[in-house]
């Protein structure tokens, strides 16, 4: 059902675990299955130099979580902002078609990670 890439981020996850005082803190949380996701970043000089995650999901959300966290580092936060599922779906090579919400979910904590970064400035 899932390509190596896929499997690889689901089997190892990068990145899962909690920043405690992590500059921003986003949650994520999918109507269509009820999974959650927590994003953490540490922001230093403009850029993100530590990004982690945790989740109650599948092992589509885990996988995206694991690739985003990854993508972030050194990303400053308008470039963060680019980030769409689609994004996350072409770094792990595919994803089946009833999985195609669940980056959705990482997706949705960066951008609530962000906006609390908005309301910050
Ligand atoms: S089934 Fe819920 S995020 Fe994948």
């Amino acid at each position: 059902m899932y390509n190596p890439i896929v499997l690889d981020h689901f089997q190892n996850p990068r990145n899962l675990s909690e920043i405690p005082n992590a500059t921003l803190v986003g949650m994520g949380a999918n109507p269509i299955c009820g999974d959650v996701m927590t994003l953490y970043l540490d922001v230093k000089d403009g850029k993100i130099s530590k990004a982690t995650f945790k989740t109650l999901g599948c092992g589509a959300a885990i996988a995206s979580g694991s690739i985003l966290t990854e993508m972030l580092k050194g990303k400053t936060l308008l470039e963060a902002n680019t980030i769409v599922p689609q994004t996350l779906v072409e770094a792990l090579g595919g994803l089946p078609k009833i999985k195609l919400h669940c980056p959705e979910l990482a997706v949705e904590a960066l951008k609530n990670a962000l906006k609390v970064q908005e309301g910050k400035n």
